[in-house]
């Protein structure tokens, strides 16, 4: 199963999430991590670790072989034990990279979320359409968009999100944060929010290499809220698979003109 953790603007967390839910798998072995924000990798420096093995050395490998093993052979063990497939550093280097594993035949991701009991989680960083993780979240099984509960962000999902909904199948909105209550968001999008992430700093301190006094997943009530969204991720991939991209499910009654606005056009310049 791959699953793709992206945003559409700002840092709402996603690096985070995906270490969470990898961290709070339901079922069998934890998920591989897998840096693929074409902006940059954050793990390196957050984890003091190698450059390499990761997405580059995957990206020169794949040019060779298509072993459903090479992802795991990639990766790096965090403290903890969470293994990633870190991202470069640089901008230029993690897009070419990202560029060159979407023109190979076999995708490395993709073979080893076909082997039974692999779970891949892929952070996207930051996404457009033209971003080079567009190939990545089209051949996901799941996808998560995140963003946090304000004004400005929340802007730029109401105006996405249904194109953002054909990107890929089984589309979910995480939110985290403090700000807009869960259903005002929900009925202003119209959709469902699959969960949401608390603000929690230590413990998201804690998920990017500076423990400190902050509590693991295992024991944060951000690990427990990503761990709901996990359950919900494997029992969506058990019913049967959708053949094409869906909608989101709508809230009912959809978005009325009475009903909160948050403040920003949407993409055909209406407003919610
Ligand atoms: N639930 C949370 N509670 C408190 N702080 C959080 C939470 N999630 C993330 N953060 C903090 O917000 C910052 C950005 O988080 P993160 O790196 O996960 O975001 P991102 O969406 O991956 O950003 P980018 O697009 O820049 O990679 C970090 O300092 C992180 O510790
Ligand atoms: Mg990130």
């Amino acid at each position: 199963m791959l699953v793709v953790v992206f945003s559409l603007k700002g840092s709402p967390g996603v690096t985070t999430l995906a270490l969470a839910l990898a961290a709070r798998w339901p079922e069998g072995p934890q998920p591989i991590v897998v840096e693929c924000d074409p902006a940059g990798g954050d793990l390196v420096a957050r984890y003091r670790l190698e450059q390499a093995p990761g997405l580059v050395s995957l990206a020169a490998a794949g040019r060779r072989s298509s072993d459903p093993g090479l992802l795991q052979q990639h990766t790096q063990e965090l403290p903890g034990g969470l293994r990633v497939v870190v991202g470069p550093v640089g901008a230029e280097q993690a897009r070419a990279t990202l560029v060159e594993l979407a023109q190979q035949q076999t995708s490395a991701m993709r073979a080893a979320a076909d082997t039974p009991d692999t779970v891949v989680i892929a952070d996207c960083g930051r996404v457009d359409p033209d971003s080079p993780a567009m190939s990545i979240i089209r051949s996901a099984d799941a996808m998560l968009l995140v963003t946090r509960a304000r004004d400005d962000q929340l802007a730029h999902v109401s105006g996405k999100l249904r194109s953002v909904a054909r990107w890929g199948r089984r589309p979910g909105l995480v939110v985290v944060g403090e700000g807009y209550p869960t259903s005002e968001i929900e009925r202003a999008l119209g959709v469902n929010v699959m969960g949401r992430i608390p603000h929690e700093d230590k413990d998201a301190a804690a998920l990017a290499g500076r423990p400190g006094r902050g509590r693991s997943p295992a024991k944060s009530s951000l690990g427990r809220a990503a761990a709901r969204i996990a359950a919900q991720l494997v029992s969506q991939y058990a019913e049967p698979s959708p053949t094409t991209a869906h909608m989101p499910r709508l809230a009912s009654p959809g978005p009325s003109s009475d009903e909160p606005t948050f403040a920003a056009d949407n993409e055909s310049g209406a407003r919610l």
